[in-house]
């Protein structure tokens, strides 16, 4: 385990994960479990990736955890998420604090039942001040509605004369998405063997290096993690340019 921990460069480190997190619903089924046992099970895979991406020292860690298509599953999944994200939030509270995690939402918040806004709220407030990890959670959340969103904040500033068409720069779009104190993510990662992308971070992930893995969310261990971050420290990220440009700027 040390061994595969000393070939990551913590000199290059990814600063922003995200994680589609997939397949919680068929590790349930393979056990014959209901649906919801693998949604208990996922959450405790939060609970080790957040802590390990905070010990190697990743300042951002998003993780997509509702969807706004997420709406149309049957009733009682829905209900047993959101009782699920009341209770995580509630217990997980002092370790949030004691690890310095910095919790943050993103989403079509409004849509939530009260007691979630009101844990999220809580718990946002209460570990505003920590500095050590930012964990960003997507909650009935879709990159379409959030640029959606996006694009109505930036008409509107036009209409009231505050901007015009000609300042529409890379830095006002960021500004009006729900990711503004965010950098793009390095890495994105789809657990559970599906190779797509299900509305997740459309414009932020322009040049993320994206991970398919096999592995249903609930089994996927901080050595899945870590072999992923060997994998993206292996790559060339060319943004464009060629290879020979890429080595000769690092010289
Ligand atoms: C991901 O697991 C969690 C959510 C979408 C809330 P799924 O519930 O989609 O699991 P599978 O894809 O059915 O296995
Ligand atoms: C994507 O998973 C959403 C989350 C992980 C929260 P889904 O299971 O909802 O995605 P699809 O339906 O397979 O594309
Ligand atoms: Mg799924």
């Amino acid at each position: 385990m040390n061994e595969r921990l000393n070939t990551i460069d913590t000199s290059r480190l990814p600063q922003h994960i995200a994680v589609i997190m997939d397949g919680n619903g068929r590790w349930a089924k393979q056990r014959g479990l209901d649906r919801t046992f693998g949604h208990k099970e996922g959450a405790n895979t939060v609970r080790r990736i957040l802590r390990e991406c905070g010990r190697l020292g990743i300042p951002y860690l998003t993780l997509y955890a509702f969807s706004t298509e997420n709406w149309n599953r049957p009733k009682a999944e829905v209900d047993a998420l959101m009782s699920l994200l009341v209770s995580a939030l509630h217990d997980e509270l002092p370790q949030l604090m004691e690890n310095q995690v910095r919790l943050n939402v993103i989403g079509n918040l409004e849509d939530l039942p009260l007691p979630c806004r009101q844990g999220l709220d809580d718990a946002i407030r209460q570990t505003s001040a920590n500095t050590r990890i930012t964990l960003t959670l997507a909650l009935s959340y879709s990159g379409r509605s959030e640029l959606k969103n996006c694009m109505k904040k930036i008409a509107e500033k036009i209409e009231n004369q505050e901007l015009s068409s000609k300042e529409i720069s890379d830095e006002i779009i960021l500004q009006n998405l729900y990711t503004h104190a965010l950098p793009d993510p390095d890495i994105l990662i789809r657990t559970g063997g599906e190779q797509r992308v299900s509305n997740f971070l459309l414009w932020q992930i322009a040049y993320a290096e994206l991970f398919f893995s096999p592995i249903l969310w609930p089994d996927f261990s901080e050595e899945h993690l870590r072999d992923i971050i060997i994998q993206y420290q292996s790559r060339e990220r060319r943004f464009g340019k060629t290879s020979e440009q890429i080595n000769a700027s690092k010289q």
